[in-house]
């Protein structure tokens, strides 16, 4: 029984993921969702296809427009590490219409006569290079900077980029559930942003990589009733033009592009704090309020659990916000994203798991997708069976024979565009976990992802260094292991 009602939730879950809005959590589809494509559904086929993997290209130099991902080559740049983005930005959820500022404080890596930052849309008013204007062109999704005049390696600059417009849809081949990626004009009267993974770009100029995080400050104005969140806290609230109000949210913790996030409503907020201290905050549809409560009680005892498994909460604040317009759940950095449909403890678990692994935590590149959704996969299910052994054994031979009847066969290491968010991706990672918990015992195991937090904690860390914190936490080579499970 609860096995059939276990699948059944994947199956919803992975359909509302596919499939969009509209989809309720009620009855499971008979046949499994293709991972490409919107709407076409298949029958399971009786033999798994192996499916090729891209080939990796070289990694760039500074100036090839690359940060070096060879996953998505096309993203960020080494030229230069962003400190801080301080994004103001003039947002009306009832006008589909975007008026914005970037500064951006940082440093350069490297002597530079111009620079490359990624975005896409808008039209872009003004470039200035600290107080002065600059010249810019724009080539495919990079905005590209003369500065006045060479700068030299280690230089602190702060550049501002101007830009207003209506966004454009911005498709992402990874994210192919999502109709666009960027500022979203979803439905109940709100404006969110959906940035994972190569989506920032589509609403603000950065270094659109996790390898360079940095700090952020938002300014967000919109008109009365509507309520601006973003990451981190509210700093202020301030009257503005008429009828209008602008809200100051910051966050001074290290954050990658993606995981920014702005989200305008008409919102109740909830104030509320977890038995061990930790601040909680959440944006609620005030007619959401009763099927809210089990979830903050939920996430306010779960937040403690994880601080005792891995380490402490690592921000400043911890909450959901709740959007509409698509079946959605996103870990954006201590403010979680998440659409009626999905509003649930499970959902709340696997995203607040991610605040260590995936955010605090970040991937060196986007092919290592497995190690924080196989993580935020099975911290879920650990949370589910924390009092079950048994129960967790089950499920986790449940989800192996799903994983190994299914008919996505891709190296976990090495996911095709279009799976980078596919079933396996999150089950077979979770299925690693497990067994990789089993080689080491949970001694070694927990006390390894410790360390892991700690030594990686506010960077972005890879499959080689996880393996190698792994296999200092038991003392012998996981290289067999990991051959087979990411070869
Ligand atoms: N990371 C999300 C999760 O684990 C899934 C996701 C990927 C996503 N890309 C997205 C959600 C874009 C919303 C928008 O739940
Ligand atoms: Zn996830």
């Amino acid at each position: 029984m609860r096995k059939q009602v276990f699948q059944a939730e994947i199956y919803v879950w992975l359909l509302c993921l596919l499939l969009g809005s509209g989809c309720r959590a009620q009855e499971p589809p008979a046949v499994w969702p293709t991972p490409i494509g919107a709407a076409t559904i298949t029958l399971l086929p009786a033999t798994p296809t192996l499916i090729p993997t891209p080939t990796p290209l070289p990694s760039p130099t500074p100036d090839t427009r690359s940060l070096g991902d060879p996953y998505i080559p096309e993203l960020g740049n080494l030229g230069y590490d962003v400190q801080r983005y301080t994004l103001q930005l003039a947002l009306d959820p009832d006008v589909v219409w975007v008026r914005g500022t970037a500064v951006l404080e940082a440093i350069t890596t490297t002597p530079l006569s111009e620079l490359s930052l990624d975005f896409v849309g808008f039209t872009v008013t003004g470039v200035w290079w600290e107080t002065t204007p600059a010249s810019f062109t724009r080539s495919d999704a990079k905005l590209i900077i003369t500065l006045p005049e060479p700068a030299s390696a280690a230089l602190p600059f702060r550049l501002t980029i101007a830009y207003e417009g209506a966004p454009a849809p911005t498709t992402s081949p990874h994210a192919t559930f999502a109709d666009s990626l960027g500022f979203v004009f979803g439905g109940q009267q709100t404006v969110y942003t959906l940035a994972e993974p190569d989506g920032a770009r589509a609403w603000f100029p950065c270094n659109d990589h996790p390898r360079d995080k940095a700090l952020f400050r938002f300014e967000v104005t919109t008109p009365l009733p509507y309520t601006a969140v973003a990451n981190g806290q509210l700093h202020a609230t301030l009257p503005a033009d008429a009828g209008q109000q602008t809200f100051i949210w910051e966050h001074n913790y290290p954050m990658a592009t993606y995981l920014a996030l702005v989200a305008v409503g008409v919102y109740e907020r909830l104030d509320d704090v977890s038995p061990g201290g930790i601040p909680l905050r959440h944006y609620i549809f005030p007619e959401a309020r009763a099927e809210f409560e089990p979830v903050a009680a939920t996430t306010a005892v779960a937040i403690d659990w994880m601080s005792d498994l891995f380490g402490p909460y690592p921000f400043e604040a911890f909450g959901l916000v709740m959007v509409d317009g698509l079946s959605l759940a996103m870990e954006t950095q201590t403010m979680v994203l998440v659409s009626p449909e999905l509003l649930g403890k499970k959902t709340a678990v696997h995203e607040l798991a991610h605040m260590w692994f995936g955010n605090w935590v970040s991937l060196d590149s986007w092919s290592e997708m497995w190690r924080k959704e196989g993580l935020a996969t099975y911290i879920e299910l650990l949370w589910r069976f924390r009092d079950d052994a048994a129960g967790l054994e089950a499920e986790m031979a449940n989800i192996t024979s799903g994983i190994t009847t299914n008919s996505r066969q891709f190296s976990l290491a090495a996911p095709p565009p279009a799976y980078l968010f596919d079933y396996n991706i999150y089950y077979k990672g979770a299925a690693l976990l497990h067994a990789l918990r089993q080689e080491m015992g949970d001694e070694a195991f927990f006390a390894g992802l410790r360390v892991y937090v700690q030594s990686y904690g506010g960077r972005a860390a890879s499959d080689a260094q996880f393996r190698a914190v792994m296999e200092a936490a038991v003392g012998r080579s996981l290289a067999p292991f990991f051959a087979q499970w990411l070869g």
